[in-house]
């Protein structure tokens, strides 16, 4: 190894409109679906969560990325012409073709950057920045824009009463550039692993190559996202708390060195139930799922930028990000800030 990588900035952006539990509650009311306030707090820990309006092209996926990379960017103290590497983790391109990187370095002119997408699910925005790491490491990569972003709410299953009330939109960014191999701040370790036999646990079964949406697929909602929650909060439970032991154990340390645990912010149950295998007091979990629900490969920066701009992340601290998703897809990343 080279060289060490670091994240040098932060930002997050999320649309304007506020949708809440009442929201939905009204929203399904339409469709004689039940539900209310009270479930959705207690099952998830949601309150409200934030919807980009489609209609207005500030509020796209790229467009939410591009403010968190300016934020970001912003911080760090760079502008986008020193970014040599954009990577956008996210499932809800804003086109197949281009990438939404693409649509990004278009809107920020980072004529010096290649740009690619990731889509790991909500495990994302670990996956970019592990890739991220790597080029850094190896020379190839001096500065890298690391962005992780959904809108989710238009393949939203309002139909399905167990997975609309979860999602919502955002973005988060990082600047991540190149410092000594044995930089104190720096990244540790990254632990990726996937399970493609879980598939079938949260999928879209119409929109890719394998199934155009027809008229008849449309009408039966197969383009929009179906999910197993039950199965895959099982499966979140072990595998976050094997991620975060792997990567603590790997590097010599437990729990207790652990000053901030980033978890993918799916279900504040889950979170809980992760912080309570660990044995890791809630009060060194960062949280934001209570204000912006599951935004899937966006949960782990908004929440990184989050407490980095509010003070609670300092220097010399030992930082955990660990994450599951679709595919189903994991890992976990160790860094010193
Ligand atoms: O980040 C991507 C990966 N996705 C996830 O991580 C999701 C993980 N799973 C979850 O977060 C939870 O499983 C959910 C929040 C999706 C569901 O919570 P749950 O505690 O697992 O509920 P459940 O599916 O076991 O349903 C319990 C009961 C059922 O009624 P019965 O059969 O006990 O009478 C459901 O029909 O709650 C009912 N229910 C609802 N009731 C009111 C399901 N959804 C709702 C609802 N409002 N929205």
């Amino acid at each position: 190894m080279r060289y060490g990588a670091t994240i040098i900035g932060t930002g997050c952006a999320f649309p304007e409109s506020r949708v809440t539990n009442d929201d939905i509650v009204d929203r399904l009311e339409k469709d004689n679906i039940s539900t209310n306030d009270q479930w959705i707090r207690d099952r998830t820990g949601i309150r409200e969560r934030r919807f980009s309006d489609i209609d207005n092209p500030d509020e796209h996926n790229s467009s939410l990325g591009v403010a968190a990379a300016r934020k970001a960017l912003a911080m760090a103290g760079r502008t986008p012409g020193d970014i040599d590497q954009i990577i956008y983790a996210t499932c809800t391109p804003d086109t197949l073709i281009p990438s939404t990187a693409c649509w990004l370095q278009h809107k920020i002119d980072a004529p010096q950057a290649w740009a690619m997408d990731i889509n790991a699910a909500c495990s994302g925005f670990i996956y970019g920045l592990a890739t991220a790491e790597q080029f850094i490491q190896s020379g190839q990569t001096r500065t890298a824009l690391v962005v992780g972003a959904e809108v989710l709410n238009p393949f939203i299953n309002w139909r399905d009463r167990g997975s609309c009330i979860i999602f919502g939109d955002g973005a988060g960014a990082v600047v991540v550039e190149r410092t000594d191999a044995d930089a104190p701040a720096r990244i540790l370790s990254s632990h990726l692993l996937s399970d493609g036999n879980l598939w079938e646990l949260l999928y879209i079964p119409a929109g890719g190559s394998r199934r155009e949406v027809t008229p008849g697929r449309f009408s039966k909602n197969l383009h929009k996202i179906r999910m197993y929650g039950k199965e895959i909060f099982k499966v979140a439970v072990r595998t976050l708390a094997e991620f975060a032991t792997r990567s603590l154990e790997s590097n010599g340390f437990t729990i207790d060195d652990v000053d901030w645990f980033i978890p993918h912010q799916a279900n504040y149950r889950i979170i809980e139930a992760v912080a309570k295998r660990l044995h890791c007091p809630m009060e060194k979990v960062v949280v934001n799922v209570d204000r912006y629900g599951n935004t899937s490969a966006a949960t782990i920066p908004t929440a990184l930028d989050e407490a980095v701009r509010d003070g609670r992340i300092q220097k010399g601290q030992l930082i955990l990000l660990d994450s599951f998703g679709a595919g189903l897809t994991y890992g976990a990343i160790l860094m010193r800030w």
